[in-house]
């Protein structure tokens, strides 16, 4: 499987790189970088830092939009820390950033490649996503499929009351996105709420006992703190690898084809994803959107894979 990994590391998201790198079914074409978590300076060094963390100097990363399309950055140095992967000690990544804009290659990669070949994995807000689809809009006809991790609907929000942080960031992106037609599956916070990152999982993850595995021990110890408080649980939402996850194994979630539609106006529900679905409109289903989760399963692949990162 061809796929590109938009994203704004971020702990999680560096799970989702280990997942995608450990499994010899993804052919990673690169890794695009985008402000998010923290400012895009340090979202694209981390990407570089994971991969390198992971043995693979060899992955190409480019730096996107370091803002959304139409709004003010708004950060999560809270959750993630002031580096955006706090937890391990960090090193200045010893492999260079690419030439060009990470929308080009997006487009670029799209337009080479065969039609309905490449898979975008977007898991930060979706601003390069919806870059690329006004540079060059035949490639939503190009798209295998967008698999996102964003939103939320019987869950609501996490960053506001009703909505998740990566849609609330760039809520006009996200409508763009999940308005171009190209088939695109939803991992939304009613999917990564089940995945949480107990003690006895980090502990099964730290067994694992290589490089990658002990920086992803230190990361979740780091990042999970936030949401054991706020949610009073054993661990926290693990929220970005489940994309990959599905990706590779689509038979550990469940859910159904809805209209998914963004809010955009309201000062107090923007970035809402409002999902019907309960089909109790005629508008077009436009996502695959996901609620139910294998989390044992999901934690398994996750832990079979990190342990292939030599
Ligand atoms: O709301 C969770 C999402 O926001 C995850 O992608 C996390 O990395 C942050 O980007
Ligand atoms: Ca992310």
């Amino acid at each position: 499987m061809k796929v590109i990994i938009d994203t704004d590391p971020g702990q999680d998201d560096a799970a989702a790189i280990m997942l995608a790198l450990g499994s010899p079914e993804i052919d990673l074409l690169g890794i695009t970088a985008v402000a998010g978590n923290v400012p895009l300076a340090l979202t694209e060094r981390n990407a570089r830092i994971i991969c390198e963390m992971s043995g693979r100097t060899d992955i190409k990363v480019f730096a996107g939009a370091d803002r959304p399309l139409s709004r003010p950055l708004v950060t999560a140095e809270h959750v993630h820390g002031k580096t955006g992967l706090d937890g391990p000690n960090l090193f200045e990544p010893s492999f260079q950033l690419q030439d060009g804009h990470a929308v080009d290659f997006i487009v670029d990669t799209l337009m080479n490649e065969a039609p309905e070949t490449v898979s975008l994995c977007p898991i930060g807000p979706l601003t390069n996503i919806a870059l690329a689809l006004q540079k060059e809009p035949a490639i939503a006809g190009r798209i295998q499929q967008i698999v996102l991790m964003g939103g939320g609907y019987f869950a609501q929000g996490n960053i506001t009351p009703s909505a998740e942080f990566n849609i609330f960031v760039d809520p006009e992106a996200a409508a763009e996105v999940f308005a171009c037609g190209a088939p695109l599956v939803m991992m939304p916070l009613d999917v990564t709420h089940k995945v949480m990152t107990t003690k006895s999982r980090v502990d099964r993850i730290r067994d694992i006992d290589n490089p990658a595995a002990r920086a992803l021990v230190e990361m979740l110890v780091f990042y999970e703190r936030f949401d054991e408080e706020k949610y009073g649980t054993d661990g926290g939402p693990l929220h970005d690898p489940t994309t990959i996850a599905w990706l590779l194994r689509p038979e550990l979630f469940q859910g159904r084809m809805c209209n998914v539609e963004i809010e955009t106006t309201s000062k107090l529900t923007r970035g809402a994803t409002v999902v019907d679905w309960w089909g109790v409109t005629k508008r077009r289903k436009n996502a695959l959107v996901l609620g139910d989760v294998d989390a044992d399963g999901f934690f398994d692949l996750l832990i079979e894979r990190v342990a292939n990162l030599g």
